[in-house]
Formats: C-alpha cells, structure tokens, sequence
C-alpha cells in the first residue's frame, strides 16, 4: 500500500478530507506523516486527532534550507513514504528535492491552473471579475503552480458571490478534487506523457 505524506502550513482542511477518505475506504494507502512547518496550524491539530504522525520542521530551527530538506527526507525515508501530498504548505521545495521525488509528489491549487498562479489565487481571480474559477490539482515540477495537470473542477462566480462564498465553493470542490486525484494515484492510474497526465 501506498504510504502518504501530507505537507500542510494551515488550517488544514484539506489534510482532513483526505483522512476522511482512507478512512473510509475510498483511498487504499496508509497516511503516515503529516509534515508541518507552523506548531500552531490547524493542521496538526487534526492529525493529532486522527492519530496520524507529525514531523515538526521550523525553518528557523535550521542554517539552510538544505538542511531544513535533509531533515524532512530524514523523516520521510523513515516513514517510507512513496507519495508528498502539498496541502498549503507555504515553502518552495528546492529543485533537488523535486527531483529526489519526481512524478511523486502532488499540489492542488484554488484556482484553474495556468490561470492565477501564487498565493492569492481565489482573490485574484475574484478581483479579475472572471465568472469560472476552480480547483487544480497537478504534479510538483521546479516551477511554482506549473507541473502537469492530473484533475481540475470548475467553479463558476455568480452574480451575488462574495469573496467569503467563492473561498467556500472552492474549498469544498478541493475537498472532493483532492482524495480523488490520490485515488487515481494510489491505483496506478496515473500515467505521465511529458506534461500531460493521462487517466488511464
Ligand atoms: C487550499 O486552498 C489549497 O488550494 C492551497 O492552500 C489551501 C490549503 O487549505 N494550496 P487547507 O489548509 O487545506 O484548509
């Protein structure tokens, strides 16, 4: 089976629908590890309450983000971790990380990808006046908000959304998006042709 590694900065919402969906079945792999870079996210207080492991990691603890990295491959080997799973975690992964782990870890992002790229995306595309937006779950690459494409779902702004409602449509989209995109995953369904994921 499977062993996943969540990596998350934030409340962690999505780290929960995807222990919903082991737990349920719906994911055949084992979540071993949260890996959390703020002690006081949200986050580990749900993988405490699920019982999942958490690899605590400040950057601030380290010289270099080198070391920062070395330290989460030392917990990731140790838990044998075949799949990263990003769910908001706020730091760039070195391309060497990357690497080390290529077609292997996953991001999903509140936004139709390549549209509004970065860390204000649901704002953005709100502020832009676009009437679809959505959900991008794509396959870690060494740019930002880049790698190949696996699932999206589109999200459509009506008139009398508010920035709170869209932030709302689009997590819950992320929620169902997210355990499904790591199904497809965890049953060798995934087949990457340079950037194109197919479904198999
Ligand atoms: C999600 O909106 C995700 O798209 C982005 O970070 C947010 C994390 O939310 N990368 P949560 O911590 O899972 O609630």
């Amino acid at each position: 089976m499977t062993n996943i590694a969540v990596f998350a900065s934030g409340r962690g919402t999505n780290l929960s629908a995807i222990i919903k969906a082991v737990k349920k079945g719906k994911i055949q792999a084992n979540l071993s590890l949260l890996v959390c870079d703020q002690p006081g996210a949200g986050a580990v207080g749900r993988a405490k309450r699920a019982g999942v492991k958490t690899a605590l990691v400040k950057r601030q603890d380290f010289h270099g983000k080198k070391e920062f990295e070395d330290k989460i491959i030392e917990y990731l080997e140790e838990s044998k971790i075949d799949l990263i799973v990003m769910a908001g975690f706020m730091r760039i992964l070195s391309p060497g990380f990357v690497e080390k782990y290529s077609g292997r870890i996953l991001n999903i992002h509140p936004a139709l990808l390549p549209a509004f790229k970065g860390s204000h995306a649901i704002k953005d595309a709100f502020e832009y006046g676009v009437k679809v937006t959505g959900a991008t779950v794509h396959f870690v690459d060494e740019k930002m908000d880049h790698g190949p494409i696996i699932l999206q779902k589109a999200v459509v702004i009506e008139g009398n959304d508010s920035l709170g409602s869209l932030e709302n449509k689009i997590h819950k989209a992320e929620h169902r998006l997210y355990p499904e995109a790591i199904r497809l995953f965890c049953e060798g369904k995934l087949k990457l042709e340079g950037r194109s994921v197919k479904v198999l």
